[in-house]
């Protein structure tokens, strides 16, 4: 008897129909191949639903989620509804409440043709961002006072608690350990923000544990800088939060752009959730438009994740294919339609070749 993941898919707003479409359509392709099963449920939660019937995304559907092994997101965002709304309720509400410390964003140029910076190769941009997923200035410790006045005061805190920053530290040492560099950046603002030395002394205190895991650091300013200029120095990297956030979508950038970044929210060993790093790009939707590799890519993560190694692998070798021979243009909007690239990948998937 062949194994069976539980998969729950969202696909949200704007485009995430499309993409989360042709993310399935290469999982179906897969399955042919590959000997495990998927048996799939949809989750109406997005803008229409909540227009609908004013729900963001209640209670039950969480535990609906809990029961399952993974689930895919499209992406969350609709004009018509005052910003950050939804994307708290569902986006932020999902890493929170299943506690998804992880957020692992893989940043790899697959040609050199997509990278912006001057002579940089696939070489040169191979990075694995574990970006913090439960903490810091994503805590929802905020508020105002005088709203709206002249003399409003507006105040949003950033924590962290030991065992946070630890486990997402701990989860980076692993990770780097498994990698042929076995190097692990910190990156933090400690010299400005005081209370982030609990993040180095914790990178200390782990690190011990990890002698064959070279360490570095670096400020977040500079890491960025670091980033455009000499990308090759990074392997690993372990972030607070919002750093992670921002420094994710420079990264994004470095490799190609939106179109290919994909992001895994993981508490390992439990549900874990996968999405493209991209938004709902409302203009672009209905439009076979939007390019769904980054939904792919999350769809190769969430493989790994669940163990099926060989079948991430493929998914991921059969897009480098496509990309590297040309066959695939650009990752920009609007050069091949949406369907079209996740029939070229399912089509590869299916080919001898690939395999
Ligand atoms: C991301 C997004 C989210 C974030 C938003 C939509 C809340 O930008 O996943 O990077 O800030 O984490
Ligand atoms: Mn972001």
């Amino acid at each position: 008897m062949s194994k069976t993941y539980d998969i729950a898919y969202i696909p949200g707003d704007g485009v995430g129909e499309e993409v989360v479409r042709e993310g399935l359509k290469v999982l179906d392709a897969v399955e042919e191949v590959f000997s495990f099963r998927t048996k799939r449920e949809r989750l109406p939660y997005g803008a229409d639903h909540f227009l609908a019937t004013g729900e963001t995304m209640p209670e039950a559907a969480f535990d609906r989620l809990r029961d399952m092994h993974a689930i895919v997101l499209g992406a969350i965002g609709d004009p018509r509804i005052e910003v950050g709304k939804l994307e708290f309720a569902i986006i932020a509400g999902m890493r929170f409440k299943l506690d998804l410390y992880v957020n692992l964003r893989p940043i790899k140029l697959y040609d050199a043709r997509f990278c912006p910076l001057k002579d940089k190769t696939p070489q040169d941009v191979d990075m694995l961002i574990c970006r913090e997923n439960t903490e810091g200035a994503y805590a929802g410790i905020y508020g105002h006072m005088k709203h709206g006045t002249a003399d409003e005061v507006a105040h949003q805190s950033m924590i962290w608690t030991r065992k946070g920053v630890e486990r997402i530290i701990r989860y980076a040492f692993e990770r780097a350990l498994e990698r042929p560099r076995r190097k692990l950046t910190l990156v933090d603002k400690a010299n400005a923000l005081r209370s982030q030395d609990l993040w180095t002394r914790a990178f200390a205190e782990v690190g011990a544990e990890y002698p064959d895991v070279e360490t570095d650091h670096a400020y977040v300013d500079a890491a960025c800088m670091w980033m455009v200029k000499n990308p090759e120095w990074f392997d690993v990297a372990v972030m607070p939060n919002l750093f992670g956030d921002i420094v994710t979508d420079l990264g994004a950038m470095i490799q190609g752009g939106m179109g290919i970044a994909a992001s895994g929210n993981l508490h390992p060993g439990k549900v874990s959730m996968f999405e493209p790093i991209h938004g709902s790009a409302p203009k672009y939707q209905g439009q076979n438009k939007a390019n769904p590799l980054a939904t792919i890519m999350a769809i190769s993560l969430m493989l790994d994740y669940l163990g099926e190694r060989e079948a991430a692998a493929a998914v991921e070798t059969v897009t480098v294919e496509l990309l590297r021979s040309g066959r695939i243009r650009s990752l920009s909007a609007g050069v091949h339609g949406t369907d079209e690239i996740g029939t070229f990948v399912a089509d590869g998937i299916r080919s001898p070749v690939a395999n």
